[in-house]
C-alpha cells in the first residue's frame, strides 16, 4: 500500500496541513530543525501506532496543544489516529481497532537514517530486530509466536525478579520453549535466504566483501533450550532475569571469513549496511503480497554521490514508495529522470513545491 494523502493536526511543531504524495518518489528538504524528521514520524506511526523516535506518542503533540490528530489515505484503506495526553484512539476505514498490531501488519514501512549504520557495529539487539522486522511481515505466524514467547519471558522475568511461586518456573519454561524454537527455525530459514540475496544481487554495494551472516543461539552450542533453562536456574535466580534464550540471538556479521565490525572501514560498514536493508525490502516484497513504504531520514549527508546513486538505483528497482529528506534542495541523478513530487520545509510549514 502507498501513502496517498496526509492530513496532520497540532503534531510536533508541523502547521496543520494536507499533503498528496506522489506513489513513488517524495523528496523532503529544509533546514535543521524545520520539521522534516517530524513530517516522516508522522507517516511512520500511521503505519505502525508508534514512532521511530519516542515511546511514547504523547510526547508527538505539539508542545501549545492538548492532542494531535493524524489522517491517512492509503491506495486501499483510510487511517486515522488521534493522540491525547490520556487517551489514543485508531480507525480504520472508520472502524475503531483495538490492537495497534492490526494496523502494524497492514503497510510494511522501513525507516533508515544515521542510526541504520549501526546495526553491523551496534548491539545484537538491532541485528534481531532487523531479521524480525522481514519475519513480522512476511510469516503471519512468527507475529503469534513471538507475542506468546515475550508473554512467558515476562512471567518467568517476573518470578525470578520476585523470587516467589519459584515452583511455577517450571511451567513457564515448558511455555517459553515452544515458540523460540519456532522462533529460531524462522531466523535460521531468514538468515540463509538473505545470504543467497547478498550473494546474488548486492555486488555493486558490496564488491568483492565477501559478505555473510551467521546465526548465533542465545543459549551454549551443543546444548538444548530445556536444559539450559534447567541447569542455569540458580543463575537466574541470582539475577532475577532469563540469561539464556533466543531473546539473547545474535547474528555474526561475517566479510571474507572475519567479524566485519574489525574489518570493514567506516564508509565500507555504511554500504554493508545499505545492502542489508535493502535486501531485506527485496526479501519482503518478493515474500509479501504489499507494497513497502521506505523513509530515508538525512543518508545523503553521510554518503558519497557514487553509494548514493548505486542506493538509490536498487531502491527504484524495487518498486517501493520513497521519502528522502535533505537538507538542501537537491535532486539525486538517480530520480531525474522520473515524476516526484517536492516539499520544502520551513519554520514546521510545508510547502509542496515543483518537480526538478
Ligand atoms: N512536541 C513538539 N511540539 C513542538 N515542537 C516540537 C515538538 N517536538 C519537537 N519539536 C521541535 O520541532 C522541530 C523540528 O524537529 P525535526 O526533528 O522534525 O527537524 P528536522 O527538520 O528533521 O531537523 P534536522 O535537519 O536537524 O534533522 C525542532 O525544533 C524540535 O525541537
Ligand atoms: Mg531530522
Amino acid at each position: 500500500m502507498t501513502i496517498r494523502q496526509l492530513s496532520l493536526t497540532d503534531f510536533r511543531n508541523l502547521r496543520s496541513t494536507t499533503l498528496d504524495f506522489d506513489p513513488a518518489i517524495n523528496l523532503i528538504y529544509g533546514d535543521n530543525g524545520s520539521g522534516k524528521s517530524s513530517l516522516l514520524e508522522s507517516i511512520y506511526i500511521l503505519c505502525q501506532a508508534c514512532s521511530f523516535s519516542t515511546h511514547q506518542l504523547k510526547y508527538c503533540i505539539n508542545h501549545a496543544k492538548q492532542g494531535f490528530l493524524l489522517f491517512g489515505r492509503f491506495s486501499d484503506y483510510r487511517v486515522g489516529l488521534s493522540r491525547s495526553a490520556q487517551k489514543q484512539e485508531i480507525k480504520i476505514d472508520g472502524e475503531l481497532v483495538k490492537r495497534r498490531s492490526e494496523l502494524a501488519s497492514k503497510t510494511p514501512i522501513g525507516i533508515a537514517n544515521s542510526n541504520s549504520f549501526n546495526l553491523v557495529m551496534g548491539p545484537p539487539q538491532q541485528r534481531r530486530a532487523y531479521i524480525d522486522w522481514c519475519l513480522f511481515h512476511v510469516e503471519h505466524q512468527y507475529v503469534d509466536h513471538w507475542t506468546q514467547f515475550r508473554h512467558a519471558l515476562k512471567q518467568r522475568n517476573q518470578l525470578l525478579k520476585e523470587r516467589k511461586d519459584l515452583n511455577l518456573l517450571e511451567y513457564w519454561d515448558d511455555y517459553l520453549i515452544k515458540p523460540s524454537l519456532a522462533m529460531q527455525q524462522y531466523r535460521r530459514q531468514y538468515i540463509s535466504l538473505i545470504n543467497n540475496l547478498l550473494g546474488e544481487e548486492m555486488n555493486d554495494l558490496l564488491g568483492d566483501l565477501n559478505v555473510s551472516l551467521e546465526y548465533q543461539a542465545g543459549w551454549p552450542a551443543g546444548m538444548d533450550l530445556q536444559q539450559c533453562l534447567q541447569t542455569n536456574r540458580d543463575k537466574d535466580i541470582k539475577s532475577g532475569f532469563t540469561n539464556f534464550g533466543i531473546h539473547r540471538d545474535n547474528i555474526r556479521i561475517l566479510a571474507k571469513g572475519l567479524a566485519a565490525a574489525q574489518v570493514l572501514s567506516r564508509g565500507q560498514v555504511k554500504r554493508l549496511c545499505l545492502a542489508l536493508l535493502i535486501t531485506a525490502l527485496k526479501l519482503v516484497r518478493d515474500q509479501g503480497e504489499r507494497p513497502i513504504i521506505l523513509l530515508l531520514d538525512d543518508l545523503c549527508s553521510e554518503l558519497d554521490k557514487n553509494t548514493q546513486n548505486k542506493m538509490f538505483v536498487q531502491l527504484l528497482g524495487l518498486g517501493i514508495q520513497l521519502f528522502v529528506t535533505n537538507i538542501e534542495r537537491v535532486v539525486p541523478s538517480a530520480f531525474q529522470a522520473k515524476e516526484f513530487k517536492m516539499f520544502h520545509v520551513e519554520h514546521g510549514i510545508i510547502k509542496t513545491s515543483k518537480n526538478g
